[in-house]
Parts: structure tokens; C-alpha cells; sequence
């Protein structure tokens, strides 16, 4: 038996911020579609490649690149116990190709980070994530110990390409077009919880682990 969490929610809403930090106390691995394909980009491979122009435009990359990527991942020994999912699925088809993945007596949970267009517009554009590690930072709310500079790994902390307010928009569209569909897919199948993402860090964790019981 797996134990799959889905964290389903607009940019920004937090799910690599909270993803990150459940990970530690649940002891699963996130698998994050966006880092996995940051890191491809970085690495220039040709999945990476391909997703360069989709992901500077705030587009979905194609879905057989990403599920491609994602079966891999959670076919890893280290996802043998389940994983913690950030930004996959985002299509209905991501979703059906996951549920062939799950098998009887997976524990499925979905939670959906629930937070306003102009609230995350505000709150991405004082993200920063280090070069090094990917560890998420906000200037306000999460800052680091030293400015600009990572508390883990002392790499630089950089502004993500597509955190530019209109790039941001234009993933809010595309998120309510091509994912927030998801949300009916899983609330018809009694999997679906939502927490507000705008809340305080250790009030959404709290909330999350009320839900999990992991
Ligand atoms: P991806 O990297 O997945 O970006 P996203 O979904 O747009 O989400 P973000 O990473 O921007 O936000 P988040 O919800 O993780 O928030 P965070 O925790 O950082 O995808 C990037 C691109 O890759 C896509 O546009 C697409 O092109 C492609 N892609 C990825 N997956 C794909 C897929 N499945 N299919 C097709 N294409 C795909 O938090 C944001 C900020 O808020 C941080 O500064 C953080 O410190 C702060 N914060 C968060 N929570 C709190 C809190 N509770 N209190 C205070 N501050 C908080």
C-alpha cells in the first residue's frame, strides 16, 4: 500500500513551500513536475529542451513529456513507500494516467491550496528560490538568514523566469483552464480537501496533517 498526496492548487498557493515541509515529517519524497523539469532544463537534456518554450510562456508542457518524466520518478525505490506530488497532476489526462498507476489499497489524498489571482500575484512576485538546493524563500514571510543567500546551502537566491506579474497571469489562466477542472475529478471521488493557501505556514501544515493522519 502507497500513500499518495496530491497537492492541487494555483501558482503560488504554496505547494512546494508546504510539499517541502511534509515531506520531512510524513518521510516521502515530493516529486515536483516543475523542479523535475527545471532540473532537465539545467541539465539541457531533450526532455528539458522541449519544455524551455512552454514553461518561459506560462504553458503547460506537453503531456507525454511530463508523464513520461513522472512515471520514472515514482518508479524510483525511493518512492516505494508513495510520494508527495506537487504540480502533476494538471490535465485530465495526467490524472487518468495516474490513477493507472494506483493500485487497490494506495491511501489517495488530494489537497487543494486554495488562494485569490491577486493575492498570489503579490505573493510570487517576492518568491525566491536558491540556485542551488530549490529551496522556496519569500523577502516578507520566509526570508532567509542572510540576505540573498540560501540557509541550507549558501547557494544564491534567485527570482524564477516566470515569476514576471504578466507571465504569472497568464498561469492563472491557463491554471483555471487546463487544471482547476481537477478539482470536481477528485471531489466526486471523496478525495478532495481544501485548506486555504493563504493562510500562515504552520496553520496550513497543521490543517494538512489533520487531513493526512500519515
Ligand atoms: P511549477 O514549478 O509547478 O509552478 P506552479 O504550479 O506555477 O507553482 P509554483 O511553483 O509557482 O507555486 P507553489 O504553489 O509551489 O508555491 P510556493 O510553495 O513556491 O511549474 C512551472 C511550469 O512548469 C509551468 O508553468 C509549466 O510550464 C510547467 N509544468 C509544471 N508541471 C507541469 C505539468 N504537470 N504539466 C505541464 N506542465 C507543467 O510558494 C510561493 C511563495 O509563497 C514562496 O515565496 C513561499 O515562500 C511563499 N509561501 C508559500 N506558502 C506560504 C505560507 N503559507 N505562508 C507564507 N508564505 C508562503
Amino acid at each position: 500500500m502507497k500513500k499518495r498526496l496530491i497537492l492541487l492548487g494555483p501558482p503560488g498557493a504554496g505547494k512546494g513551500t508546504v510539499g517541502g515541509r511534509l515531506g520531512e515529517t510524513l518521510e516521502l519524497p515530493l516529486v515536483s513536475s516543475g523542479d523535475l523539469l527545471r532540473e532537465n532544463l539545467k541539465k539541457g537534456t531533450e526532455a528539458g529542451i522541449k519544455a524551455k518554450q512552454y514553461m518561459e510562456k506560462g504553458e503547460l508542457v506537453p503531456d507525454e513529456i511530463v508523464i513520461a518524466m513522472i512515471e520514472e520518478e515514482l518508479s524510483k525505490p525511493s518512492c516505494d513507500r508513495g510520494a508527495i506530488l506537487d504540480g502533476f497532476p494538471r490535465t485530465l489526462s495526467q490524472a487518468q494516467m495516474l490513477d493507472g498507476l494506483f493500485e487497490c489499497g494506495d491511501d489517495v489524498k488530494v489537497v487543494y491550496l486554495k488562494a485569490d489571482d491577486d493575492f498570489l500575484v503579490n505573493r510570487l512576485s517576492k518568491r525566491r528560490v536558491c540556485d542551488g538546493c530549490g529551496k522556496i524563500y519569500h523577502l516578507v514571510n520566509l526570508p532567509p538568514e542572510k540576505e540573498g543567500l540560501c540557509d541550507v546551502c549558501g547557494g544564491k537566491l534567485v527570482q524564477r523566469n516566470d515569476d514576471r506579474e504578466e507571465i504569472i497571469r497568464r498561469r492563472l489562466n491557463v491554471y483555471r483552464k487546463m487544471t482547476a477542472p481537477l478539482i470536481e475529478y477528485y471531489g466526486k471521488r471523496n478525495v478532495l480537501h481544501i485548506v486555504p493557501g493563504d493562510g500562515k505556514l504552520e496553520d496550513t501544515l497543521d490543517e494538512i496533517r489533520r487531513i493526512v493522519k500519515w
